[in-house]
């Protein structure tokens, strides 16, 4: 592989730096994709909406129903929002933590997740929920398949922005192999039909320092769950 200018990438030393190739479509599994770059073009839209989002509902550690702490934090806008206590995993209506409605899914959004559910060929894509990861180093997502959606004829569409991570992409069984799929600012991954309940997670996110978003990941979820 080469750069424009002729140097050669150095995919091994350099892996974190490792930019996406924008438009380019990566087919991992019969109806999952990953799209390279896609949400680039629509950031100095989003990242200001994104902002708002988080002011109204801060990004909150949440607690397992084992009663562990995830890692991750997280937050949500839209009709729905996941979250998890002692209780049980469940989708609100309201933030837990203010009592208040979700914060309404910014229109730029819907849009990006309607686009990118388009070009992986899921028309008609009408999220209702979308939740907000937040990784710092060494965070991580255990395997897991996501199934409190009632609705399971829709695809995921998970954006990814700020410094890189490793994805994995496993089968129907928690010790199927998976397949790890390292993902960069910009890249969004879209599963549903015959893939919509493959086991999936995150490796503990690297150190690292992002120019635009600084030392995390940010994960955008968008789901049909209602
Ligand atoms: C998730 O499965 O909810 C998150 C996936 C990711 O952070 O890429
Ligand atoms: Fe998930």
């Amino acid at each position: 592989m080469m750069r424009s200018d002729d140097t050669p990438i150095t995919l091994d030393l350099f892996a974190d730096e490792t930019p996406t190739t924008p438009g380019l479509t990566e087919q991992i599994g019969e109806q999952a994709f990953v799209l390279r770059g896609f949400a680039l073009p629509w950031l100095e839209r989003l990242l200001p909406a994104l902002e708002a989002v988080l002011l109204a509902a801060p990004f909150r550690q949440m607690v397992t129903p084992g009663g562990f702490t995830m890692s991750v934090a997280l937050s949500s806008c839209g009709a729905l929002g996941w979250t998890t206590d002692r209780s049980g995993y469940r989708y609100t209506a309201h933030d837990p933590q203010t009592g208040q409605p979700w914060p309404d899914m910014p229109t730029v959004f819907r849009e990006l997740a309607q686009a990118a559910a388009q070009q992986a060929h899921f028309e008609h894509f009408e999220p209702d929920a979308c939740l907000i990861n937040r990784y710092v180093p060494g965070a991580r997502m255990s395997l897991h398949q996501d199934k409190n959606e009632r609705c399971l004829s829709a695809p995921i569409v998970s954006m990814s922005l700020g410094l890189p991570a490793v994805f994995l992409f496993g089968g129907f069984e928690r010790s199927d192999k998976s397949l790890r799929v390292p993902l960069f600012h910009g890249d969004i991954v879209i599963w549903g039909g015959v893939d919509r309940l493959r086991y999936h997670g995150v490796l503990p996110l690297k150190q690292g320092q992002h120019p635009k978003l600084g030392v995390q990941r940010i994960n955008l979820t968008f789901r049909t769950a209602g």
